[in-house]
């Protein structure tokens, strides 16, 4: 689908935008490994979400979604059965990782398989720890999906895992620990940064002990000896796609936007800091602490921004925002450097080489790093161009930002990906005053 961005008049009003995407994959793969019947509110229905909650139907878990409450039969932590057919991750790397660990965890064997694009994406990341757990697992081409994952044994046991992750990620540290909840003694697991932290707080409100040290970046779990207890939640807005208004509000001149009930766990603000480092006028409205979760509402103001330094662990708590971090970068005042942020290279697409061909197409000036990239800022954008996401969706909605800010308009013309996370997305930037053509 084709999509043609006009530069933007003001963007005005309030917004709130859809469930948190790491939240509603956990919750509903946790409600179906506790017991009694989860309602979880604001899940976020969308093409990624999909392809786990196909998948756990796949298991024999039974739940209905209707608008968007979720509502799931806990299967309990040996509970899921065997699929018929291979299990379609289509997209979804969260969905792959998570299933994974816990299906390990439930001695319950399965092929996992998904898209090309999730083909491509490193796994020896989760087969190496789980291996070391006495998880029987392969990868059809050595480290990449499809996974195969066979019954252990008679007699055969998990062990628990003491391991310090060469890369911060909470998909690899979520597989282990719900491998954990499965195996003899207890699994601790450090990391280089400050991954998202929503695994620990969710199994944490569901009985099992797990314990953190956060200075340290390290969590322990204690293998519970009782059922997980059921999720009765309403998920914040995900922080990941407020991302996206809050940036258009900032680069969009004379803009003043609200965007309430987000999501604003200290792990995914990185790039609300990094922008008000660089001179955002964002406001910060905390309010309740659901699940277990900071929540409040994020105010913004079109605002005069320069450039800065990103590193350390700062790009691990801004680790999906960097395709719009760039695009305000590139309008901002003077150099952004960002380093130390070669895991862009395994995302949904080479992160560091696509967002840097795309935006070269619309008139940035960037420069690619082996482990980051380099922006002058030129507080405009030519545009003039027709682009493609590369099937990426955090990328084709920045180059939707792109499109308000650029002289001429920015012909999109992947935009049926954007719906993998934040369907409504195109509507929303309607609503607060774009000009999107269909
Ligand atoms: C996610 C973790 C991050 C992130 C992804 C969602 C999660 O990946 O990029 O969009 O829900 O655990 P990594 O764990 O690979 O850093």
């Amino acid at each position: 689908m084709r999509i043609e961005l006009h530069r933007s008049a003001p963007l005005h009003g309030m917004c709130v935008v859809p469930g948190d995407k790491s939240l509603s994959h956990r919750t509903a793969l946790l409600a179906s490994l506790a017991e009694g019947e989860s309602r979880i509110e604001n899940y976020l229905d969308s093409g990624v979400t999909r392809a786990m909650l196909n998948a756990l139907k796949s298991l024999s878990v039974r739940w209905v979604l209707e608008g968007d409450v979720l509502t799931i039969r806990g299967m309990g932590l040996r509970g899921l059965q065997p699929a018929d057919d291979v299990l379609d991750c289509s997209h979804s790397a969260t969905t792959l990782r998570l299933l994974t660990g816990a299906l390990a965890g439930a001695n319950v064997p399965c092929v996992l398989d998904g898209s090309s694009s999730l083909r491509a994406r490193p796994m020896g990341r989760i087969l190496d720890p789980l291996r070391e757990m006495g998880v029987p697992i392969e990868a059809a081409s050595g480290c990449t999906a499809p996974l195969i994952l066979s019954r252990r044994r008679p007699g055969e046991r998990l062990k628990g895992l003491s391991t310090s992750l060469p890369v911060a990620s909470a998909q690899v540290k979520s597989a282990i620990l719900l491998a954990a909840l499965g195996a003899d003694g207890e699994t601790k697991v450090e990391e280089p940064g400050p991954s998202r932290d929503h695994t620990e707080r969710l199994l944490s409100g569901m009985g099992v002990q797990v314990v953190r040290d956060t200075a340290a970046f390290r969590v322990t779990l204690i293998p519970p000896n009782r059922p997980l207890l059921p999720l009765h939640l309403c998920l914040p807005g995900d922080i990941s796609s407020a991302a996206f208004i809050i940036c258009a509000a900032l680069v969009v001149p004379g803009s003043e936007i609200t965007v309430h009930d987000v999501g604003l766990n200290p792990t995914r603000i990185g790039l609300l800091n990094a922008l008000k480092a660089m001179g955002a006028q964002i406001e910060i409205r905390l309010k309740a602490d659901e699940p277990g979760e900071r929540v409040g509402d994020v105010r913004v103001r079109a605002s005069d921004l320069h450039g800065i330094k990103v590193d350390g662990e700062l790009v691990v708590r801004m680790i999906d925002e960097f395709p719009i971090f760039a695009v305000v970068a590139a309008v901002a005042e003077g150099e952004t450097i960002v380093r130390g942020a070669q895991e862009l290279r395994y995302k949904e697409s080479d992160r560091i080489s696509t967002l840097c061909r795309v935006l070269s197409a619309v008139g940035a000036d960037i420069k690619e790093l082996p482990d980051g990239f380099r922006i002058r800022g030129r507080q405009t954008l030519r545009g003039n161009a027709q682009v493609s996401s590369h099937g990426d969706h955090r990328l084709a909605m920045a180059l939707c930002v792109a499109g308000l800010v650029a002289e001429q308009p920015i012909v999109l013309e992947d935009a049926e990906i954007i719906a993998q996370s934040f369907p409504g997305f195109v509507a929303q930037l309607h609503d607060l005053a774009a000009e999107v053509v269909a």
